[in-house]
């Protein structure tokens, strides 16, 4: 199945349609998402904490494998969107009768829903969707598999870009479990994208896929040295669900390779930041110190998720409503 279709994901002028992945889109759509976020990080500090964007709309978060944050954070933006929010769950709904993914589409579409939310473990589901979607329909990726999950790589530049500023500056290194995480690969894509000056992954061999320098990353299988002179850390669980076979000897054995401890961010320079997108293993991947420390900006990623997933439904349901001659913003 095809998974990058970027006339899939933008409208004729160019516009947000469908976020499925990073891969293939602009540096300035980029930037524009994170400028629309910029202007809704504020709306958390209200009183009312919501806006009329998308009064009238229907979303349905469509969770097929488990999340808190990621599903949460949808569920607030686009409450804070004054959209209306199914969220459904999967293991007591009917496709555990065996409904077909696309009857459950057909079904929710029938109920005049105008967007959808997905999670899914098979990569490129999101894609499936929204080929097949009803014209007004917007499909927004909330991770697929280890293939791509573009909000989460969102929100995790738009917390580089305020604590950091511009991209061009900066050395990142990604550390872990590189070769199962869709997290990375959208990441690599966004920082490469974004100009970002350096990009390192740092794993051992068999956390790294084949030929990752292709990516346009370099590869680095010492932590210390992968560290060394860094401006931002994003660590990465070790994503067991998806491991076939023996990949490491022990997690002992990984903390004490690979696991981040502060004496080993003191490699990194000394203003660096210190990201995870969650869930975080403490003692497996990170140490406590560090995930409660002064470099940390973990909770902060959590927060900007909101404002760039509530910029992302704005951005995708505007374009189609100006495609569609109306008008919802
Ligand atoms: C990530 C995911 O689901 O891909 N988590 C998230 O969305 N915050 C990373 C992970 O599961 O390790």
């Amino acid at each position: 199945m095809t998974v990058h279709r970027n006339d899939l994901q933008l409208d004729a002028e160019g516009r947000l349609r469908h976020f499925l992945s990073i891969d293939g889109l602009s540096k300035t759509l980029l930037t524009s998402i994170m400028d629309t976020a910029e202007s809704f990080t504020g709306v958390a500090e209200r009183n009312v904490k919501k806006v009329p964007l998308l009064r009238g709309k229907t979303i349905a978060n469509l969770f097929f494998e488990n999340s808190t944050r990621t599903q949460t954070t949808f569920e607030l933006a686009a409450k804070r969107l004054s959209a209306d929010v199914l969220s459904i769950n999967i293991a007591t709904s009917a496709t555990s009768k065996g409904e077909s993914l696309l009857d459950t589409i057909r079904n929710l579409e029938a109920m005049h829903v105008d967007m959808f939310v997905v999670r899914h473990a098979a990569s490129g589901a999101s894609h499936f969707i929204a080929r097949n979607a009803a014209p007004h329909v917007s499909v927004i990726n909330a991770g697929d598999g280890r293939h791509s999950h573009p909000t989460q790589a969102m929100l995790d530049m738009f917390t580089i870009r305020r604590n950091k500023g511009d991209f061009g500056d900066l050395k990142v290194a990604i550390v872990g479990d590189i070769l199962h995480s869709r997290v990375a690969r959208s990441q690599i894509h966004a920082l490469n994208i974004l100009g970002a000056r350096e990009v390192r992954v740092v794993a051992p061999r068999t956390l790294l896929p084949t030929k990752v320098e292709q990516l346009g990353v370099s590869a680095f299988h010492n932590l210390d040295q992968g560290l060394r002179d860094v401006d931002v850390v994003i660590m990465l669980r070790l994503q067991k669900e998806r491991m076939r076979g023996a990949l490491l000897p022990s997690e002992h054995e990984y903390f004490n390779c690979f696991g981040l401890t502060e004496d080993r961010l003191r490699h990194a320079k000394p203003d660096v930041i210190v990201m995870h997108p969650g869930p975080i293993n403490r003692g497996v991947e990170i140490d406590s110190r560090v995930v409660d420390g002064p470099h940390s900006v973990i909770l902060q990623q959590v927060s900007y998720g909101i404002a760039i997933r509530m910029a992302v439904m704005s951005m995708a349901i505007h374009s189609e409503a100006k495609a569609a001659g109306g008008g919802a913003g």
